[in-house]
């Protein structure tokens, strides 16, 4: 697929297929991941792929199941229309768009600072660069025809997926990642679009 063609037909699926990703093609996507930039050049992310529904069953035990609408309704920080209408569409997915995928994928970084609370911004770095690669995850499995969701782990969600995979204390989740094939009907919500005339500044802002 065309570079820009990737850019513009990704955006969160969280409706799929009951389709398999094959593992070459989990190789390829996660593979992209570590060509993303990186601020100490040592890219020692790690990526668990769950792909057995019995260990994700186990990891996914911490997402709440059963949020709806009114749960958003409640949210006081939505303020556009577009906005909460995507969030009603999203919060009550949280479980389905992760247990309902091919595979979920952890991404893992190593806690090398304190992320949450940082003494200025360049310990964010290490979490930013873990950003990074999970755009690049994100379109080349758009490119391979695949859907992406996230979700970032609240609470004990983190230590429970910990428990279920078995991965060191020294390393973080900064989003669970649902991939699989997008289903023929899935949605894809309805985002605001910013106006580069009045975003991008030339010289001066
Ligand atoms: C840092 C970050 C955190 C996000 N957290 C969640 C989340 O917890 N649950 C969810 O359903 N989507 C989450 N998303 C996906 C966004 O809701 C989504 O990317 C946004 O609405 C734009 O829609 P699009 O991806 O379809 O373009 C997150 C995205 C980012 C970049």
């Amino acid at each position: 697929m065309e570079f820009y063609e990737a850019i513009r037909r990704r955006s969160s699926v969280r409706e799929f297929t009951d389709e398999a990703i094959p593992e070459e093609t989990l190789r390829r996507i996660i593979a992209a991941a570590y060509q993303a930039p990186a601020n100490d050049h040592f890219r020692d992310w790690h990526f668990i792929a769950v792909t057995d529904k019995t260990v994700m069953r186990e990891v996914l035990e911490g997402v709440p199941k059963n949020l709806t609408v009114k749960d958003v309704d409640q949210m006081t920080f939505i303020s556009d229309p577009v906005q909460k209408e995507s969030y009603r569409f999203a919060v009550p997915k949280q479980y389905s768009m992760l247990m309902n995928a091919a595979a979920v994928i952890i991404p893992l970084m190593k806690k090398k600072v304190d992320v949450l609370h940082p003494a200025d911004l360049s310990h964010l770095n290490c979490f930013a660069s873990v950003w990074c690669s999970i755009e690049n995850l994100w379109l080349a499995a758009t490119a391979e025809g695949c859907g992406c969701n996230l979700r970032i782990p609240c609470g004990s969600e983190e230590e429970t997926a910990r428990q279920a995979t078995g991965f060191p204390e020294e390393y973080m989740i900064p989003c669970f990642i649902g991939i699989g094939r997008p289903a023929a009907d899935a949605v894809r919500t309805k985002q605001l679009v910013p106006d580069l005339e009045k975003q991008l500044h030339w010289q001066k802002f």
